[in-house]
């Protein structure tokens, strides 16, 4: 009798541990799918964020918009105002002194990275060998200046707007001895 008491005991004690034993299985069999199932769905995130041409798109894309049509019915007056976020960096008036960046004075036309007083990063330097700040390339270099030239040390999100750019680099092209003709204008 009491041997088979025993036996009722250990039977419960075993299936007992039987059931957690399963319950745990289970949960891992329904937990582990689920965790995968997580990672796909942020892959998806990331393609999506791509395929729906957004902001994103837009900051990586490798099409900015050009301003050469716009520079000649550029708003310099607007122009001006928005060089007001480049002003805590750079003077752009004639004799206009060095602050954390160059003096911009002429900027448009000259060569890159030639200011002979102003300590350039290496990146700035070696990529504007032979180079000048044609419309374009001030065009696409402040339309985010860390992706036209890696390792710039212009700390400047850039100016995602196209009619701002041109507007200020319109009026840039002001600033100058003797500006440069606008793209199409002739000679
Ligand atoms: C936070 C400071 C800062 C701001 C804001 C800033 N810049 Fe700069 N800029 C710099 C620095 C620093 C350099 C030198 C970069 C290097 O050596 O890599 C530079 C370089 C340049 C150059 C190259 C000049 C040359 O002599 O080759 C141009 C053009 C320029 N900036 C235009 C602008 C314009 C336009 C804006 C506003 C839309 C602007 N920057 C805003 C700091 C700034």
């Amino acid at each position: 009798m009491d041997s088979f008491q025993l036996n009722k005991y250990l039977m419960a004690i075993l299936g007992t541990i039987f059931i957690v034993m399963s319950l745990n299985f289970l949960s891992g069999a329904i937990y582990f799918p689920h965790a995968s199932e997580e990672k796909g769905f942020t892959i998806a995130v990331e393609d999506s964020g791509g395929d729906t041409g957004g902001a994103a798109a837009e900051a990586s894309g490798p099409t900015i918009e050009p301003i050469e049509g716009l520079l000649a019915s550029a708003n310099t007056a607007d122009g001006e105002k928005v060089f007001k976020k480049c002003a805590a960096c750079h003077t752009a008036e004639q004799g206009g002194a060095n602050k954390v960046g160059p003096h911009l004075w002429g900027v448009v036309g000259r060569p890159i990275a030639s200011i002979s007083d102003f300590k350039y990063s290496a990146a700035m330097t070696e990529y504007g060998q032979g180079k000048t700040w044609t419309f374009e390339e001030l065009n696409e270099f402040i339309y985010k200046p860390k992706d036209h030239i890696p390792g710039t040390a212009m700390g400047f999100a850039g100016l995602k707007k196209t009619e701002d750019r041109a507007n200020l680099i319109g009026w840039l092209r002001e600033q100058a001895d003797s500006p440069v003709p606008l793209p199409g204008s002739g000679s």
